[in-house]
């Protein structure tokens, strides 16, 4: 495939099955001859990984104040894009990412109760333009996704952060707004149902990427 970098995004919450597909995304894209960089928000570079333990620490010893976690967040953003997303696409990689600023909107937004134009200032000011050619939006139940969740905390003997120790209402708020996102920007994103077998999951990611990459080259 010769043609320019493009940047994808996987989106969805806990336990949707994000970094297992995009392990498989990668994979579908380098079989195709592209050079592919696969990386992670927040984090992705070592300073931005850190400020990512400061996000999902659940003991630190105070609450962490909303506007602070957004703050971060977007931190971690400008580290992550000037270090390692732009130099990638200016150089004509793809970039693919385990979440990006649809989940500062889903969390901070749809979760906190953070309002969406706080969030889009700093967009800008941090993007300056820069958005994702296309979202993968893993979408399932919280409940449903939960079950998976605990099953790989319990395999790997892992302890929940900060995010994964949240109630039921904030994940069926975030939930709801990632899937008006995927509503409002439907040539971005691609909305998939993640409740179904790997298997399955995977082949209505590999029905998007053809159909896409087409459309792009
Ligand atoms: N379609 C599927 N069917 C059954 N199990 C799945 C499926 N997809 C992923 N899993 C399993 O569910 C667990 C969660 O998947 P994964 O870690 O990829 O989710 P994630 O969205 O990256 O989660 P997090 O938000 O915590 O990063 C893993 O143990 C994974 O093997
Ligand atoms: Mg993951």
């Amino acid at each position: 495939m010769h043609q320019r970098g493009r940047f994808i995004t996987l989106e969805g919450s806990e336990g949707v099955g994000k970094s297992t597909n995009l392990a498989w995304v990668v994979a579908w894209l380098e079989a195709r001859g592209c050079e592919v960089v696969q990386t992670r928000e927040p984090g992705g570079t070592p300073r931005a990984e850190a400020i990512r333990q400061l996000l999902l620490d659940p003991e630190p010893g105070e609450p962490l104040d909303s506007d602070a976690e957004l703050l971060l967040m977007f931190a971690a953003r400008a580290q992550h894009l000037a270090l390692k997303v732009r130099p990638a696409l200016a150089r004509g990689a793809w970039v693919v990412c385990d979440r990006f600023t649809d989940a500062t909107y889903a969390y901070q937004g749809g979760g906190r109760g953070l309002p969406a134009e706080r969030i889009a200032i700093l967009e800008s000011f941090v993007q300056q333009g820069l958005a994702p050619d296309l979202t993968l939006l893993l979408d399932m139940s919280p409940e449903a996704a939960r079950r998976r969740l605990q099953r790989r905390l319990d395999s790997h003997n892992e302890q929940r952060d900060r995010f994964e120790r949240e109630h039921t209402a904030f994940f069926d708020s975030v939930r709801r707004a990632y899937v008006e996102r995927a509503r409002a920007e439907p040539e971005r994103f691609a909305l998939i149902d993640a409740e179904g077998s790997l298997q399955e999951v995977q082949s209505q990611l590999a029905q998007v990427l053809e159909a896409r990459v087409a459309a792009w080259s």
